[in-house]
């Protein structure tokens, strides 16, 4: 199994990015723990970030045909994006949401997501483990095709 990890908008900058929010952790340590995650569930993992809103459909686009699942942080994109919203739908591919912070606890404009309709679920509140907890729930998806 193979799954695509992407991380959106200014995510590249964790570490240094409001770390009482998003913890001190860095984009690449948060890789180096799912990549271990996946070692122990049997599943490949690969990571792409950007900050650009294209540049996520496409690589939502190009999973087909390479992933199984898709493991998604979409920053603030998830309170904006119609297009990464319907680039999910389009490729059916199982995705799960996930978001360092609980984003039900901060300013009402993140209480929204535009992705959830489409994905199997969403984790948001446990700091990097958040992507750790959605590794899991994906690869336990796949392997039962069901929730
Ligand atoms: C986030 C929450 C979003 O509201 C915010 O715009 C982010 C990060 C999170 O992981 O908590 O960039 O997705």
């Amino acid at each position: 199994l193979s799954t695509l990890v992407l991380h959106g908008p200014n995510l590249n900058l964790l570490g240094l990015r409001e770390p009482n929010i998003y913890g001190s952790l860095t984009l690449d340590s948060i890789n180096s723990l799912l990549e271990a995650e996946g070692a122990k569930l049997n599943i490949k993992v690969s990571f792409m970030q950007s900050n650009h809103e294209g540049a996520l459909v496409d690589a939502i686009h190009e999973s087909l045909g390479k992933h199984q699942g898709i493991l998604i942080n979409a920053g603030a994109y998830t309170h904006t994006s119609l297009a990464l919203r319907d680039a999910i739908s389009a490729v059916k591919l199982p995705t799960v949401e996930v978001h360092l912070s609980n984003i039900y606890c901060r300013e009402s404009f993140r209480h929204h997501s535009y992705i959830s309709p489409v994905v199997i679920g969403q984790i948001s509140g446990f700091g990097a483990h958040s992507y750790l907890l959605g590794l899991q729930a994906l690869a336990h998806y796949l392997r039962k095709e069901k929730n």
